[in-house]
């Protein structure tokens, strides 16, 4: 990834999260190390990834499938060359965060082999439903710990 792709990362960001990164979220990950986009052969932009490495650890900050082409199996064969990838550069762990709500991205996960280690309670912002005063506000959400050994 670099900047060229930026205005396609924010489109596809921003229609498949409810919590979207701004554009100054992927500068910073640009500016800090370890981005991927993925391709089909035909080189169409299929989705992309952020990831933070400390020592032979990496931290995954964002993966995402573009919305259509969801459900294709293109999360799960890029999560498996990025794995390949990183153990042939001599990472051992892979570690991330995801929303407790967020059902597909841990059973995607948990296919690729990782495991959950634990809950950060109230660690993500989201909207509530509150059914006295029948409108949204702010509530807290819990991150799911998910690890990954190479
Ligand atoms: C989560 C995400 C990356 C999955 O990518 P994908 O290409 O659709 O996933 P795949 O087609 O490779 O599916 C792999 C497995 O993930 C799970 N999965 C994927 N989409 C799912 C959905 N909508 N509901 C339930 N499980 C789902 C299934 O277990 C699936 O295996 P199966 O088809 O054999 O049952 C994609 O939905 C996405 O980008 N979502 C928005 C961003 C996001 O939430 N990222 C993860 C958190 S950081």
């Amino acid at each position: 990834m670099d900047e060229s792709d930026l205005e396609w990362v924010l489109s596809v960001e921003q229609k498949s999260y409810d919590y979207p990164w701004s554009q100054k979220g992927f500068e910073n990950s640009l500016d800090q190390g370890l981005n991927y986009i993925f391709c089909s052969e035909e080189g169409e932009l299929l989705g992309y990834v952020c990831m933070l490495t400390v020592l032979d650890e990496v931290q995954l900050l964002n993966f995402c499938v573009a919305p259509n082409h969801q459900k294709k199996g293109v999360g799960k064969a890029a999560m498996d060359a990025l794995k390949m990838k990183l153990r042939e550069s001599g990472f051992n762990l892979i570690l991330l965060e995801v929303r407790a709500s967020n059902l597909s991205g841990q059973k995607l996960y948990q296919k690729c082999d990782f495991h959950r280690d634990g809950v950060r309670a109230n660690y993500y912002r989201c909207q509530l439903w509150d059914e006295k005063s029948m409108e949204l506000l702010e509530g807290k959400e819990d991150a799911v710990l998910m690890s990954c050994t190479l």
